[in-house]
């Protein structure tokens, strides 16, 4: 038996640092949607115990480094799961972007192996899981647009936010979050305003959420990646009406209300940037 399971990038809206915890992660507060980018996740029944898991790309390990190998090894190890899986993953979500790629995969194999194995676990449960394997996992189970609190763990699920429409533009570089976050320095932030960006979503008011969307971490990517922040002012000169990198970087995000001014901005980007988006906010939970 083969099952397909959509695993869509996310977006960050607004990443705030709050400061550093004992266990060496940083407590956050981000506000996070999905985008119709997205891997495609086939999980095929094995009559062996193994779980094999294989992607189309080169950047991605094909063992048990991969995420997605993780989440279905953490779910066999918790119920007492007997039986195997073999997880072919298409690769559609750029690697090491900040779009929760290899999250996303690993939040598609909990929900799609609990279909699998026939498993009647509720979605919070599996999110409690994901959290053992990613800081973004929990998030990317629900799948929806979310407020992400502690370490990324904590979920309060939002409306969908009052935009159709976003260029990611990403530099030719992969980025690694522990080096980003391990370069913050805490006592020089200028934090973005969360209760404003979220009551811009609640109001669903699309000029204040771009007026207020903002990422604590851009200034160290954009130091150690200069390009990062020529793309960025690229893309606000290109006319996108809220900007800011996603995640850890380096993928700058544009937000715009209409199709054409997307696909305007991402024809004007192509030649300034190695790969060019344009997609579509889902921003709620969809079925696969
Ligand atoms: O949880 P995950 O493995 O995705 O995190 C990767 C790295 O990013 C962690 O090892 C940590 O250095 C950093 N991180 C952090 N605070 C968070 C999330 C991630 O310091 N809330």
């Amino acid at each position: 038996m083969v099952f397909f399971e959509n695993a869509p990038a996310k977006i960050t809206l607004s990443l705030d640092v709050l400061g550093k915890r004992v266990d060496g992660y940083h407590d956050v507060e981000m506000v996070m949607t999905t985008v119709d980018l997205a891997d495609r996740v086939a999980l095929t029944s094995l009559d062996s115990d193994y779980i094999d898991v294989s992607a189309d790309n080169q950047y991605v390990p094909n063992d048990e480094r991969n995420l997605a190998f993780k989440a279905a090894h953490a779910l066999k190890d918790k119920y007492h799961i007997t039986r195997g899986v073999r997880i072919d993953i298409e690769k559609n979500i750029p690697v090491s972007a900040g779009l929760g790629g290899g999250s996303s995969d690993a939040a598609a194999v909990l929900r799609g192996l609990t279909k699998l194995w026939e498993l009647d676990i509720p979605l919070s449960e599996l999110a409690n899981l994901g959290a053992s394997i990613g800081s973004d996992v929990p998030f990317c189970v629900y799948g929806s647009t979310a407020l992400a609190r502690g370490r990324g763990e904590i979920i309060e699920e939002l409306l969908p936010p009052p935009v159709s429409w976003a260029i990611l533009a990403k530099p030719n570089i992969g980025v690694s979050t522990r080096v980003i976050f391990n370069r913050l320095a805490l006592d020089d932030l200028s934090h973005p305003n969360t209760p404003k960006v979220l009551d811009a979503i609640r109001k669903k008011d699309f000029h204040k959420l771009c007026n207020q969307v903002g990422n604590v971490l851009e200034t160290v990517t954009t130091s150690l990646y200069p390009n990062v922040l020529r793309i960025k002012e690229k893309m606000i000169q290109a006319g996108a009406n809220g900007v800011l990198m996603s995640g850890s970087g380096p993928t700058i995000v544009g937000l715009v209300e209409h199709q054409h001014k997307a696909i305007r901005i991402y024809n004007g980007l192509r030649g300034f940037c190695d790969e060019v988006y344009v997609v579509r906010i889902i921003g709620h939970a969809s079925p696969c």
